[in-house]
C-alpha cells in the first residue's frame, strides 16, 4: 500500500526525530509552556521516543526524562533519559518511574494511543476510559502545581472528561496542534498547576 509521506514526516527525518509527533509537542509547548528547563518529565506511551527527544532538548542536562511504553523504546543517547518497558496500568511500573527520580514529576505527558478497532466511537470511549485512569494516577506521579498534557479523541464523552479534569488544574487548555493530521479527531488537553485534591483556592 502506498502511504503518502507528509511534510512533517519528511521534516522529522531531516531533523533526526523518531516520529512526526515530535512537532506536535514542539508546537504545544511553544503555545502553552508545559515543559521547562531542568524539569523532570514523565512520558506515558513514549515509543518510539519522538516526544522524549523533544523533552530532553527542553529540559537540558539537569532534568530527567522517563518514558514508559508497553513496546520497547529504542535506546536514547542521553544520560538523562530513562526508558521503562511496561503498562502504565501496572502499579509496579508507575512506582519504577517515580523511583527513577526519587520524587514526583514536574510534568506528565501522555500521547498514549490504544490499538484501534476501526469503530471510531468505541475507540474514542476506550481511549477516554484510559485517559480517566491516567488522570487517577496523577496524585502518585505529578507534583502539586505540576503540568500535564494528554491526547484525547473528540467525542461527546470527551467533553465530560474535560470537565472532570478541569477540577484538578488551575488552568486547562484544549487544542489541536498544526502538526496533527486534519483527518484525525485527536485533540490535546494541557492542564497547568495540578491540584491533587481537586479543590481550587477561592
Ligand atoms: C502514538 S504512540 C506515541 C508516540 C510518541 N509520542 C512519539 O513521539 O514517539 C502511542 C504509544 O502508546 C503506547 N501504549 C498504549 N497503551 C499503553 C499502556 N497501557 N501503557 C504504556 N504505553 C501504552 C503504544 O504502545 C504506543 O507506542
Amino acid at each position: 500500500m502506498y502511504i503518502r509521506k507528509d511534510g512533517y514526516y519528511r521534516l522529522a527525518k531531516q531533523r533526526g526525530y523518531r516520529s512526526r509527533a515530535s512537532f506536535k509537542l514542539i508546537q504545544l509547548n511553544h503555545s502553552y509552556g508545559i515543559i521547562h528547563k531542568n524539569d523532570n518529565a514523565l512520558d506515558i506511551g513514549a515509543s518510539p521516543g519522538g516526544w522524549m527527544q523533544v523533552t530532553i532538548d527542553i529540559i537540558g542536562r539537569r532534568g530527567t526524562a522517563v518514558g514508559i511504553d508497553v513496546l520497547e523504546i529504542p535506546a536514547i543517547n542521553a544520560a538523562n533519559a530513562v526508558t521503562i518497558k511496561g503498562d502504565i496500568n501496572d502499579p509496579a511500573v508507575r512506582q519504577k518511574a517515580v523511583h527513577a527520580i526519587g520524587r514526583r514529576f514536574d510534568v506528565v505527558l501522555s500521547d498514549l494511543s490504544l490499538n484501534l478497532t476501526g469503530d471510531a466511537s468505541s475507540d474514542a470511549v476506550r481511549h477516554l476510559s484510559m485517559a480517566g485512569s491516567i488522570l487517577s494516577f496523577l496524585p502518585e506521579l505529578l507534583k502539586e502545581g505540576g503540568n500535564f498534557l494528554i491526547k484525547l479523541f473528540y467525542s461527546n464523552e470527551s467533553k465530560m472528561f474535560l470537565k472532570q479534569a478541569g477540577r484538578y488544574f488551575e488552568t486547562v487548555y484544549t487544542t489541536k496542534p498544526k502538526a496533527s493530521r486534519s483527518s484525525s479527531s485527536e485533540l490535546y488537553m494541557a492542564g497547568k498547576g495540578f491540584i491533587a485534591n481537586g479543590v481550587k483556592k477561592p
